[in-house]
């Protein structure tokens, strides 16, 4: 199972966007050039997310023969969504809404409603804050789990959890798992799986767990990291440390906003996720 973000891109705006996306979704998702884009590697249970400048009203010839050559094969069991960028102009035609019909006529299945977002001029750039949209954008889809294993955990009405899910209602969460986020891609490539209960930074084993402490007790504090170390340290940081199993230690730091992620909290990051290889 993997997450594909198709592009095509004149001036570079689509493609930053894509790479945007696919960057928070983990090491199974990839930003895809239309050129040389081959529609075979699309497989059901796959996540597909296809993007394009409006051209003239309408998605580039690239894209539009991509998505043919897309429904020739069909997209039975694909999960799919799109989005555009364009000008704001008063008739600036539409490419998102024009994908989302084409993709959901291959037979894929839409999970989210297409997406603009604005350039300033033809060659750019995006106009401020549009990339932080995408951020935003991006957490509403659901991250695909490493080795096969489709996307992630399903509540009982068959709904994936996703990242948004799970930060719903908490705008501090949302920051502050968004600067969580960036500091474990710092480290290197790793998968995000989203529960009920957590969401977890992956690479064979999970390496941090953000939760809600609001969702077992009350508490004022958005969110909690939790990082499985080798070893247990002493610093007084800690909420509180766990001995799960014998050769992991649970090290549990609240998180009442972005400042407490410094460089300490990444150093010990770095050990869980070497730990976790
Ligand atoms: C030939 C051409 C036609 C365009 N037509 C439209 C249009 O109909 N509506 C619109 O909002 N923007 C239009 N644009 C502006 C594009 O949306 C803008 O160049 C694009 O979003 C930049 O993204 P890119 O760098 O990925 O190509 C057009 C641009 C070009 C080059």
């Amino acid at each position: 199972m993997k997450a594909v973000i198709l592009y095509d891109s004149g001036y570079g705006n689509t493609k930053a966007i894509a790479e945007a996306v696919a960057s928070g979704l983990g090491a199974g998702a990839r930003a895809v050039p239309v050129d040389g884009f081959e529609p075979g590697s699309i497989q059901a249970g796959d996540l597909l997310v296809v993007g394009s400048p409006i051209n003239g009203w309408r998605p580039t010839p690239a894209i539009v023969r991509a998505l043919g050559d897309l429904a020739a094969r069909g997209l039975a069991g694909v999960k799919a969504a799109a989005f555009d960028t364009r000008l704001k102009l008063f008739i600036h035609g539409d490419a998102g809404r024009k994908i989302t019909r084409a993709l959901e006529n291959a037979g894929a299945s839409i999970i989210g409603g297409p997406m603009a977002f604005y350039v300033k001029g033809t060659e750019g750039p995006l106009l401020t804050g549009e990339e932080s949209r995408a951020a935003k954008w991006r957490m509403t889809l659901p991250t695909p789990r490493n080795r096969g294993k489709g996307f992630g955990h399903m509540d009982p009405d068959g709904n994936a959890w996703t990242v948004a899910r799970f930060l719903e209602g908490s705008p501090p969460a949302q920051a502050i798992y968004e600067a969580a986020e960036r500091m474990a891609a710092s480290l290197g490539p790793m998968d995000i799986r989203v529960s009920k209960c957590q969401i977890a930074f992956r690479r064979r084993r999970s390496f941090a767990y953000l939760w809600r402490p609001g969702m077992y007790v009350t508490s004022n504090i958005p969110l909690v990291l939790s990082l499985p170390l080798p070893r247990e340290d002493g610093s007084p940081r800690f909420k509180e440390v766990a001995h799960p199993s014998p050769a992991v230690w649970m090290h549990h730091l609240e998180l009442p906003d972005t400042s407490v992620l410094d460089g300490e909290v990444q150093e010990w990051m770095r050990e869980a996720y070497a730990s976790a290889a």
